[in-house]
């Protein structure tokens, strides 16, 4: 199984471990964060959720293999399910960013309550440069805590950057030396056992609700558009590309 769950000390752990393929996150590791976050949400004995990857790397994104064999019938794909109970989680989530972190690696992030980032990770969202489209309501929240300007960058020309980077525009809290992004995540975790859960789960909800509806709807739409973009042959070009170790030829497009 390439992702872990534990609960200690009313933390519940999704740790994605698939190291040998950069974390790459597949529709079966989509579902069981989704199973795993689902039962935090229900679980009176959780008060927080901790998320994290590897040393070394968070996660590399979708599975590109994955991508190429996505079904064309217009069913939801897993990561929908992933990215609902995600948002759906009205207890903190806290990401502890050992490494690089790709695509739905930093669009998840957007979704989390505090991101903690190794000073050794890079987070990027290349969707452009993969014939695909910004996903997880990205082309509504990085424009909005970030600007057009920046989010262009980030959005348009998948410009990596770096966790003081992302702590600058609004995406993380703080940058810790890699050995210490894990325990220092969990600490601030473990504050939540100290606190009243109803007030923590009210408020969090609270804090969200002017932006909910408009992110769920954005959701739809990007997915209707990235769901197309993935049979165009642009991304058929770009997934060559990335598995044949070349850079892609976007030229006769
Ligand atoms: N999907 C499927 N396989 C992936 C993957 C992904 N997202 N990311 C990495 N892998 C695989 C590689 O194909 C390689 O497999 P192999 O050993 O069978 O050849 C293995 O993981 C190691 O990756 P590699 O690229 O050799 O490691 P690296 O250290 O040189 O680079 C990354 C690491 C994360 C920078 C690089 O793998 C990468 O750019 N991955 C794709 C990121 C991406 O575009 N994600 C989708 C965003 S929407």
């Amino acid at each position: 199984m390439s992702i872990k769950t534990a609960t200690i000390n009313g933390v519940a752990t999704i740790e994605i471990a698939r190291p040998e393929k950069k974390n790459a996150i597949t529709g079966a590791m989509y579902l069981a964060m989704a199973e795993a976050l689902i039962a935090a949400t229900a679980d009176a004995s959780v008060r927080a959720v901790l998320l994290t990857g590897q040393p070394g790397i968070f996660t590399s994104g979708n599975d590109i293999e994955d991508f190429m064999k996505r079904p064309a019938d217009g069913s939801e794909p897993p990561s929908i399910f992933f990215m609902k109970a995600l948002i759906g989680c009205d207890k903190p989530v806290i990401a502890a960013v050992t490494g690089a972190a790709i695509g739905i690696g930093t669009t998840m992030l957007l979704h989390c309550d505090f991101v903690f980032v190794s000073d050794e990770a890079r987070l990027a969202m290349p969707f452009v440069s993969l014939g695909l489209v910004p996903e997880f309501a990205s082309s509504l929240i990085v424009p909005q805590l970030m600007g057009n300007a920046r989010a262009a960058e980030k959005l348009l020309l998948g410009d990596p950057f770096t966790g003081a980077d992302a702590v600058e525009c609004g995406i993380a809290n703080a940058v810790l030396p890699a050995g210490e992004v894990v325990n220092h995540a969990r600490r601030i975790a473990e504050r939540f056992n100290a606190l009243p859960p109803g007030a923590v789960r009210a408020s969090k909800t609270l804090m969200r609700r002017a932006r909910a509806s408009a992110t769920l709807e954005t959701i739809t739409v990007e997915s209707e558009i990235f769901g197309a973009r993935l049979r165009s042959p642009e991304a058929q070009e770009a997934f060559s590309a990335f598995f044949q170790k070349r850079k892609p030829d976007f030229s006769k497009f």
